[in-house]
């Protein structure tokens, strides 16, 4: 097989076999296909797309690429969540300890950020010392210790989806059905699950900005972990703003922290608490999500979830210490306030422009070398639907950049709309799919 003549046939509309797909993937994992070719290959199946049999195949060939984690000598169901990726989407961090304190085994296998939208692996790595690079002894034996563990793809789990996500990451080339479902997938069905709970996002900050494509993605990835034998429950969710309030990979950590805590986060504990309730239906310790969400509730109330947070991270290497005194993290060098030029309500924000901003300040990365900066970020403190009142801060911005403070303050102000008549809040949890 050439690699020429197969990049031709996905550019020239043609769908490519089970045998061209695996070649594909197969060498460029070796190192056998160059990243200009390789990405040239992601645009033309970005533009073209790929059906239902090359979508499997294309998920096939990045599983096993690496090998299927047999966790069957571990007791208990064990139940997974993975998100489309958005803008302050930190409920991995609140619901694998939920949902571990709640009896079930949570086995994660997280990405880093990808385009605008942050990653697992890049907020748990701000907690200094924190290791997301467990080798699969570790994986286990963290498992067994405390029900839940949160790394990233090894030389052995998925390595395909590792080298293609950073290619993807940074050739405008993530928001695909095919590519994600195969992403997603292939790390998922590696973990060793019986169960997975997909949270897809749909609106201005998600990969799927319309309900209906984030309809289509849900289903493809329903229908292959069907084909997988998997238990699986996918939920619908608002991304048009920032979920929490705050924005980049340290200040994440600092809003868990406070959600574990039990500060009541309005949206963000919605979302988490459907999710956490779903894997806790999907686990056998609800009888329904409803009963779920009670449990995943009273995990937080109790302190359980956040106990068990500290007992993951003490395990994987991680200062719990800057998690019980959260002020002693250094801080940005500089820190700018943004306010509302006049009163009135936000009607909308463009929170692809906000997740960008952030980026720029250094909380993801804008080429595959870039070094994250774990303070950087946004604290965003308005919601859609609330009044501001002119000179009110509506956020805020940290970065060690100086020179990126002017543009980011313009683009996030450009990205917001406001409106002098009352505003009707998004409803959160658009569609549950059992
Ligand atoms: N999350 C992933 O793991 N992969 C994608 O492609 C998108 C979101």
């Amino acid at each position: 097989m050439n690699v020429i003549e197969l990049i031709k046939k996905k550019r020239d509309r043609s769908s490519l076999t089970k045998e061209e797909i695996f070649f594909l993937i197969h060498n460029y994992t070796k190192g056998k296909i160059p990243d200009y070719q390789f990405s040239a290959f992601l645009m033309a199946a970005f533009l073209n797309g790929m059906n239902s049999e090359e979508t499997t195949a294309i998920t096939e060939a990045m599983l096993y690429s690496g090998k299927i984690i047999d966790l069957s000598n571990i007791d208990g169901i064990k139940v997974d969540k993975h998100s489309t990726g958005g803008v302050g989407d930190k409920t991995s961090l609140i619901l694998a300890p939920i949902v571990a304190a709640a009896g079930v085994k949570v086995p994660m296998i997280s990405g880093r950020g990808l385009g605008h939208s942050g990653g697992t692996l890049d907020k748990l790595e701000s907690i200094f010392g924190f290791r997301t690079d467990l080798n699969l002894t570790q994986y286990r034996a963290a498992i067994k210790k405390n029900g839940a563990v949160l790394i990233g793809q090894t030389k052995s789990i998925a390595p395909a989806d590792k080298l293609i996500y950073a290619l993807r990451d940074v050739t405008a080339t993530v928001e695909s059905i095919p590519l994600i479902t195969g992403s997603i997938m292939s790390k998922k069905l590696a973990e060793g699950i019986d169960g997975l709970v997909l949270d897809v996002k749909t609106g201005s900050g998600a990969f799927m900005r319309e309900f209906k494509d984030a309809k289509k993605l849900a289903d493809s990835l329903i229908r292959t972990a069907k084909s997988f034998d998997k238990k699986v429950i996918g939920i619908i969710t608002d991304m048009n703003q920032p979920l929490g309030n705050y924005i980049g990979n340290w200040l994440e950590v600092v809003e868990s922290v406070k959600a574990l805590q039990g500060e009541d986060i309005k949206d963000l504990m919605k979302v988490t608490h459907i999710l956490s309730g779903a894997m806790i239906y999907l686990g056998k310790k609800a009888g329904s999500i409803e009963e779920g969400v009670e449990i995943s509730k009273q995990m937080i109330s109790s302190g359980k979830a956040f106990d068990k947070f500290i007992d993951i991270v003490k395990t994987q290497n991680g200062d719990t210490s800057i998690l019980l005194d959260l002020n002693k993290y250094p801080k940005s060098k500089y820190s700018e306030k943004i306010t509302a030029s006049k009163t009135g309500y936000l009607e909308s924000v463009n929170n692809y422009e906000i997740g960008m901003a952030a980026l720029e300040l250094g909380a993801g990365r804008l080429t595959k070398e870039d070094k994250i900066d774990p303070k950087a970020g946004i604290i965003f403190h308005t919601k859609i639907g609330d009044k501001v009142k002119k000179g009110e801060v509506i956020a805020e911005l940290f970065t060690d950049k100086r020179s990126k403070v002017d543009d980011v303050k313009k683009r996030i102000s450009g990205s917001l709309v406001f409106s002098k008549n009352s505003v009707t809040k998004p409803r959160l949890i658009k569609k549950i799919i059992t």
